[in-house]
């Protein structure tokens, strides 16, 4: 049987029932982490927690357990669970109230759940590169929240899906933004180039390990807009998730990136990021 973690308390996930007035159902009023689990350790895990708490902040949304306790009933999760490697993925409602759009007038508690999925690294996909699609980036201006709206990230995916590519690559106007549920990095003159974390962009946990690797590993690096001419005439181009870790982008619609496989500086970062998974 398997077990989730259902307002803090390890149940059996049959048992789980959430109202039809829960604002994440409704509104979606809530926010959520994906933390990647390898060998049944939890990556980067206070680095999730801490953005967790800060997207919870962010839209008022007061977390009725400290980080400590969290991340203990996410560890006994997966160790009940057996898994080895694949996700946690975690969810944080406002809570259940009668339909309203402004906040509840009475305090309310919100609602948590959180499972585990086997899901293993994508090898050859990282290997070989994957293609992606430019696709207008039409989302709201808080793209930092870690919000359960994902209407216009999920829009963008099926684009890229049907067009046959991995991932969109969102833009707004000339500037790349970036990926449906990725960050997008260039590499030009062996410099590695990302936008710098606005309102306009999440700050990935996958991209901050990266810059501090380039930081660590003498890779030099700029946190910069970058437009749709820069992405297409790159030396290299990648994009970087908790469940894609870096993931080389060889062609962009029909254009393919320089020779249309990996380049050197995006094998490194892959080789460099092995290397810290290990080390946990
Ligand atoms: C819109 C968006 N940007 C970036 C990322 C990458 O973030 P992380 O590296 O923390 O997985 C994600 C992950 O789901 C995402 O949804």
């Amino acid at each position: 049987m398997e077990k989730i973690v259902f307002n803090g308390e390890i149940i059996e996930r049959s048992k789980v029932k959430v109202d039809i007035e829960d604002r994440g159902y409704q509104f979606g009023d809530g926010i959520y982490e994906v933390i990647r689990v390898y060998n049944g350790q939890l990556f980067t895990k206070k680095e999730h927690i801490n953005r967790l708490y800060e997207s919870a902040e962010k839209i008022s949304l007061s977390i009725p357990y400290d980080k400590n306790e969290f991340l203990q009933t996410l560890e006994e999760l997966v160790a009940i669970n057996e898994l080895g490697t694949g996700i946690i993925y975690l969810q944080l409602t406002r809570g259940t109230f009668q339909r309203q759009h402004g906040f509840p007038s009475s305090e309310i508690t919100p609602t948590y759940v959180a499972y585990t999925r086997e899901m293993p690294i994508p090898q050859s996909l990282m290997d070989e590169g994957v293609k992606g699609l430019l696709v207008e980036d039409i989302r709201w201006l808080r793209c930092d929240i870690k919000s359960l709206n994902l209407l216009g990230n999920i829009m963008a995916k099926q684009k890229a899906a049907e067009a046959g590519c991995y991932e969109a690559i969102q833009h707004r106007g000339k500037e790349i933004t970036e990926g449906s549920s990725s960050n997008v990095f260039i590499v030009k003159d062996q410099c590695l180039i990302t936008r710098p974390a606005t309102n306009l962009i999440l700050n990935g946990i996958t991209r901050q390990v990266i810059l501090r690797l380039c930081e660590n590993n003498g890779i030099s690096y700029r946190e910069e807009v970058f437009t749709i001419n820069d992405l297409l005439e790159a030396d290299e181009v990648f994009i970087s998730s908790t469940t894609s870790e870096v993931m080389p982008i060889v062609q962009v619609n029909d254009h393919a990136i320089q020779s249309g496989i990996p380049g050197p500086v995006t094998r490194k970062l892959q080789q460099l990021f092995k290397q810290e998974i290990e080390k946990k």
